[in-house]
């Protein structure tokens, strides 16, 4: 298959990685070339990755008639107007998480897109990796019999002791729901269906938060915190199974699994959705006493950030539907907005949008393939 070219917007933290992936790993995928506000970053990238092009700006990479999807990995303040003005250059879009930071912007990204007829795909891709696939078919072949409730739990102290930049985590588009919601919500959708309803409690518990690293000579900066930093929501799926979830930058230590499904049959940990292997684990109820763990039935344990881009390179040259796609990208915002506008109105509401469980990975792959 013909490969797909693609230019990357932002070569900050997390560029390394898919940069590695998207160059070396992927056989459908090159990078021709990044672009980023500070140049000496596209410079140090292109040093150590060797892609062809160090694109003066955005506009210049929209110009070049080979790039056909632009992969989105700036701070998340960002992400839609570059995302439209991609959509306005007739290229597709992948974007890190998440889609936008309201359903309104996600919205207008969505439209354009449909009327364009142009693919918008997104972060997290984890979901696709060994071991969520590998829950997926557990729970697909009945091992917990019927999924009844689910909990999740994403607790940390925020990210002022190990990212260089932290202050995005502390702005609106930011926030543990917003960044790490996400992870957790693909996770779910992708192992039970789409949400219909939720309700939701926030906090903030810090007004304020110092960067404690000296990555980038920010030791001591305060940063003034702008969004809940601490959220716990309710989930009605429209399987008929009952959720929560909560994403906390306030919590020091805890002692709560990622993500456990409970079902008919047993319990199934599933490990950190944000990453592509853990120790996954199950507990038939009838079977077995204690946990078991499961061996890994899928390809793609290793950090493989950009496989969602693989299948949707794979997508673009086949007219398949996208699994990491719009539909789903816009189901998970519109819950994370959800619990925040239920916890400001102190009522149930209902989710309006859904989305179709993406369709499972294939189990064999030869290295770097996608289907
Ligand atoms: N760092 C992580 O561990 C991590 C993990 C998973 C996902 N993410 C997501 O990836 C995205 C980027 O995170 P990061 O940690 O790499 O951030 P970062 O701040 O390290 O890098 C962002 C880069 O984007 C550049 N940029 C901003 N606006 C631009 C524009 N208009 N044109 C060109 N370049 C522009 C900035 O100059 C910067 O170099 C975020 O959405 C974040 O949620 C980060």
């Amino acid at each position: 298959m013909k490969k797909v070219i693609i230019g990357v917007v932002g070569c900050g933290d997390i560029s390394k990685i898919y940069l590695e992936n998207l160059m070396n790993v992927f056989s459908i995928t090159e990078v021709k070339g990044c672009c980023d506000l500070i140049q000496e970053r596209v410079a140090e990238k292109q040093g150590k990755y060797g892609f062809e092009v160090a694109y003066k700006s955005l506009d210049e990479m929209l110009q070049d008639d080979d790039i056909e999807i632009v992969v989105v990995l700036t701070q998340p303040l960002y992400h839609n107007s570059i995302c439209l003005q991609v959509l306005e250059a007739g290229k597709h879009v992948y974007v890190e998480k998440p889609l936008s930071p309201n359903r309104k912007e996600g919205m207008i990204i969505k439209k354009l897109a449909e009327s364009k007829g142009l693919l918008v795909c997104g972060a997290p891709d984890t979901f696709l990796g060994a071991s969520i696939q590998t829950c997926r078919s557990m729970i697909e072949d009945g091992w917990i019999g019927n999924p009844i409730g689910v909990a999740a739990n994403m607790k940390s102290h925020g990210t002022e002791a190990h990212h260089p930049d932290p202050e995005f985590y502390y702005q609106v588009g930011g926030g543990p729901m917003f960044d790490m919601g996400p992870y957790y919500l693909t996770t779910m959708i992708n192992l039970l269906g789409p949400v219909a309803s939720v309700a939701g409690s926030t906090a903030i518990s810090f007004s304020e938060r110092t960067i404690t690293n000296h990555k980038r000579n920010k030791f001591g900066k305060k940063i003034k915190v702008e969004v809940p930093t601490h959220i716990a929501g309710i989930m009605n799926f429209e399987s008929g199974a009952v959720g929560t979830i909560v994403t906390s930058f306030d919590i020091w230590r805890h002692n709560t699994p990622f993500i456990e499904i409970y079902g008919t049959e047993g319990s199934l940990s599933i490990p950190d959705p944000n990453y592509f292997s853990g120790p996954q684990k199950l507990q038939v109820q009838r079977l077995i006493e204690g946990w078991y763990d499961v061996p890994l039935m899928y390809e793609y344990a290793e950090n493989s950030r950009g496989l969602g881009i693989a299948d949707m390179a794979v997508a673009i040259r086949t007219g398949r539907k996208p699994r990491a796609n719009i539909d789903l990208l816009y189901h998970v915002v519109d819950i994370m907005e959800g619990f925040h506008d239920a916890a400001a109105q102190g009522k149930v509401l209902p989710i309006m949008s859904t989305c179709e469980k993406p369709a499972q990975m294939e189990k064999i792959l030869l290295p770097g393939e996608v289907k």
